[in-house]
């Protein structure tokens, strides 16, 4: 401390013309989103503003609490390449698919701080064979896919935890039941992801549009950094593992074949494999993410509880459309937690037309060459 003071005075001898004043530190910089301090808006803050009739004062303070395990687990997952976190747990899930230790630890971090939080009643997650009862007078079911992509953490590419928020139907002095899950995705309370790409990006709708919030990790807040996001107009990119292509039903090759077309959009494809990623940069550019239903996999891969109905609702709210290739995916009552469904999520356009093409429309015929057409 005295030194630094000392070397104040050195400098100061140094360069006279630099009075005490100017020796004052600048203000911080500001974090992301605001070109001044005081322009910053913090989620809290965001959620606070919102009226009590939309977002209800417990349900904020749930998102706080998914908050903040996001912030522990984007920490985590910024250390998983020094730690024991990249590799496999050497446990299978109840969808005999391998759990990585980063499933693992972000499942029991949403877990943990929702018990804690005493706002739940119920837990679904894609980690847990069982719903997780919470004791108590908690009025909402988080549901809960708490790392999505994770066969991507080996290769340092972008993951994601998604959730959807539902409020129980049943008496909070009773215990819930079946019917406050297993739910059409249009009563969603809220629904969002947190995204741990080039920084950490928590998207969120209560149902009143679609907002992002940037963590800056220098000052440990999510800051607001993106309001109101539609799907842009022109869309920008398709997303489909193309791979498993010889395995689709008809119309979905037909769809992809029309995306190619010369005359048609044109759209580049990127595929990254997660999800909540591919979602993300759809919904900044513009696209259409599908995992359709394949031979062998006949009800396609994704989940509908914790992944297409959470991603369905997002892309609604943000003037997008979700559905399973015949269904508005908001739509269907889900009959187990673990349930898989075909997925088609984005530019409303391009969805309805390859939901004409599923069902057998030759929509790809003729000259048009906007999705709309
Ligand atoms: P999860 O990591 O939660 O099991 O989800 C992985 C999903 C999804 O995120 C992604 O779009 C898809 O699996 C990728 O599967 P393919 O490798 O078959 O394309
Ligand atoms: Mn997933
Ligand atoms: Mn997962």
């Amino acid at each position: 401390m005295l030194r630094l003071v000392t070397d104040v005075h050195a400098d100061h001898d140094v360069h006279p013309e630099v009075t005490m004043t100017q020796f004052d530190p600048d203000p911080p910089a500001p974090p992301v989103g605001a070109d001044t301090v005081a322009e910053l808006v913090t989620i809290e803050q965001f959620l606070d503003d919102r009226p009590t009739e939309s977002v209800p004062r417990p349900l904020t303070s749930l998102l706080y609490d998914l908050a903040l395990a996001g912030k522990l687990i984007a920490n985590r997952t910024r250390r998983a390449g020094l730690t024991e976190l990249m590799g496999a747990s050497g446990v299978t899930n109840v969808q005999g698919e391998e759990q990585k230790a980063l499933d693992l630890y972000a499942d029991e971090v949403v877990t943990s701080l929702l018990r804690r939080g005493g706002r739940v009643c119920a837990i679904v997650s894609e980690e847990r064979a069982e719903v997780t009862v919470v004791e108590g007078s908690g009025q909402y079911i988080v549901v809960h896919d708490p790392m999505d992509g994770s066969s991507n953490i080996d290769s340092n590419v972008s993951i994601g935890t998604i959730f959807g928020i539902y409020q129980r139907t049943t008496d909070v002095g009773g215990p819930p039941d079946e019917s406050d899950w297993l739910r059409p995705g249009r009563d969603l309370a809220a629904a969002g992801y947190i995204l741990y790409g080039t920084s950490t990006i928590l998207v969120l709708s209560t149902g009143q549009g679609v907002h992002a919030f940037t963590l800056d990790p220098e000052v440990g807040e999510f800051v607001l950094t993106w309001s109101d996001m539609v799907h842009p107009d022109e869309p920008a990119y398709y997303s489909f593992n193309h791979s498993s292509s010889p395995l689709w039903e008809q119309g979905v090759g037909d769809f992809v074949a029309w995306l190619e077309r010369p005359d048609t959009p044109s759209l580049s494809q990127r595929y990254i494999g997660s999800a909540v990623a591919d979602f993300h940069r759809n919904l900044l550019h513009g696209g259409i993410y599908g995992y359709p239903a394949e031979t062998g996999l006949p009800e396609g891969k994704l989940r509908m509880v914790y992944e297409g109905a959470p991603l369905a609702f997002l892309a609604e709210q943000a003037g997008g459309l979700g559905s399973d290739g015949h269904r508005r995916l908001l739509d269907i009552v889900p009959t187990s937690i673990h349930q898989r469904t075909p997925v088609f999520l984005g530019h409303r356009a391009l969805v309805e037309r390859l939901q004409a093409m599923v069902q057998g429309g030759d929509a790809s015929s003729g000259e048009e060459a906007s999705p709309e057409s």
